[in-house]
Parts: structure tokens; sequence; C-alpha cells
């Protein structure tokens, strides 16, 4: 579903950030890239998202070349990304901002039955519809975040950091509603520091080291390989 290919990206001053990457991510799939602080996890989603003054590479979305695509539009192509700093409009309420998620869409009858639906998958978001975003728990705040993509009905989702900050319990429920979506036949990219919880929920994952892949693997091997216990999941050897 998306097919990245030599990916390189960074912000200027000649060094890159990201440095050949290729990864692919299938419906129904999750993939986690796990990696150091500062080892390229958050650049990899944004030189994908086009929000990297340095990038090359190739980026195909369903049989579509989306290199170039712009930011603003890359939701209308099937791509949506939820950044790790949090986004929600906290002075707007819950319903005003999923019809923010929705302000590409021209058909209004569309945008209602997308809302209805995405309502139904996440019935705490539909009961507090009129309360402002700020009244959320931030795990809530981090589904209405996925919830406010979804009225795109994009075909892959990028997360970044999905748990960061929550409660082990609000982290089960944000990895289970990226699992729903997995179910839904969406393909999710997802970046995390919680790695065993993050791997668990997932198929596959990268390794990244200095903007580099350097393991590749089903979720369940990289759980029980012993470099990234020892490296990335705080067991010492
Ligand atoms: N806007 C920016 N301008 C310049 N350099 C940046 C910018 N954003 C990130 N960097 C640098 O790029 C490198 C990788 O950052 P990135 O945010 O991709 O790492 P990360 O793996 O997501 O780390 P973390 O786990 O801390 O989120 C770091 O050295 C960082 O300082
Ligand atoms: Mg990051």
């Amino acid at each position: 579903m998306l097919k990245v290919r030599g990916l390189k990206g960074g912000y200027g001053g000649g060094r890159l950030i990201v440095d050949g990457v290729d990864l692919d991510v299938e419906a129904g799939e999750i993939v986690t890239v796990i990696g150091q602080n500062g080892a390229g996890k958050s650049t990899i989603l944004k030189t994908i998202f086009n929000m990297t003054p340095v990038r090359d590479g190739e980026i195909v979305l369903d049989g579509t070349d989306i290199f170039s695509v712009s930011p603003y539009q890359m939701l209308t192509v099937g791509l949506a990304y939820i950044p790790q700093h949090h986004s929600v409009f906290p002075k707007l309420t819950i319903a005003e901002n999923l019809r923010m998620g929705g302000y590409l869409l021209t058909d209004n009858k569309l945008l209602q039955e997308r809302t209805a639906k995405v309502e139904e998958m996440f019935p705490i978001l539909k009961a507090r519809r009129n309360e402002f975003a700020a009244s959320l728990s931030g795990g809530e705040q981090r589904m209405l975040e996925i919830a406010r993509t979804l009225i795109m009905d994009p075909k892959v989702v990028m997360l970044d950091e999905p748990s960061i900050g929550l409660a082990p319990k609000m982290v089960d429920i944000v990895f289970s509603t990226a699992r729903r979506l997995a179910e839904a036949g969406k393909a999710i990219l997802m970046v995390e520091q919680n790695v065993k919880k993050a791997l668990m929920a997932s198929e596959r994952g990268y390794v990244l080291e200095l903007g580099q892949v350097r393991i590749k693997d089903d979720a369940q091997a990289l759980i029980a390989d012993e470099r990234v216990s020892r490296l990335y999941m705080g067991v010492r050897a």
C-alpha cells in the first residue's frame, strides 16, 4: 500500500537525518519504527508527508507516486499523519474538531455519513460531542486526533508516538484503536518509544539507527531479538 524507497530527508546544513530508508506497509497491517531519541523516526514521517526542506527518494501510495503532493493535499490522496505533538483544537468542541478533519470534503452528505461512521467507532467522542476538546483526557484527545483523520477515509495512517505521555490503560486503548483501523483494512505506520507494547500490536517493525534501517523483521522476532530488548526495552544482557 505504502512503498518507500531510498528516502532521504533533512533540515538543511548538509546533514541527512533520514539516510536512504526503504519501507513498506500493506493494507491491514501495523508496522512500527523504533529507535533511540534523535534516530530520525519523526523525520521519516515528516519527510514522507513532504514537510522537510530536504528530501529525495520514491514514495508510492497504492501505485501512485505521491512524492510531490503537498502536505495540504496528502489527505485527499489517502495519506494521514498524526504528529508527535498533540494537535486537537482545545477551544473547539469535539464535534467541531471532527468537522475540521473534513475541511477538504465539499460534499455535505458525505461529510455527515463519514462523521456518523467515525462517531460510531468512538462512542466516547459521540457522547461528549458538544464538550470542548480540552475537557478530554490525553488519551481521549489522541483518539480524537485519530478520529479526525478518519473523516477523510485515508488508506494509510501514520502515527508518531501515539502512546506518549499516556497512562498504561490509555496506551492499551490507543494501540487497540490502531489494531481496529488495521482490521478495517488501513495500513498503519507507527513510530513508538513504547517498544514492547507497540511491537505486540504490530505485524512488523524496523529498527532505525542514525537515519538508517539496521534491522527489519516480524514484530514477534524483534521482541525476541536480544539486541532489541537490550537497546530498546530496558532489558540487560
Ligand atoms: N525542525 C528541525 N530542524 C533541524 N533539526 C531537526 C528538526 N527536527 C529534528 N531535527 C534533528 O533531527 C534529528 C532527528 O530528529 P527526530 O525528531 O526525527 O528524531 P526521533 O527519532 O523522532 O526522536 P524522538 O524519539 O526524540 O522523538 C535530531 O538530531 C534533531 O535534532
Ligand atoms: Mg520523534
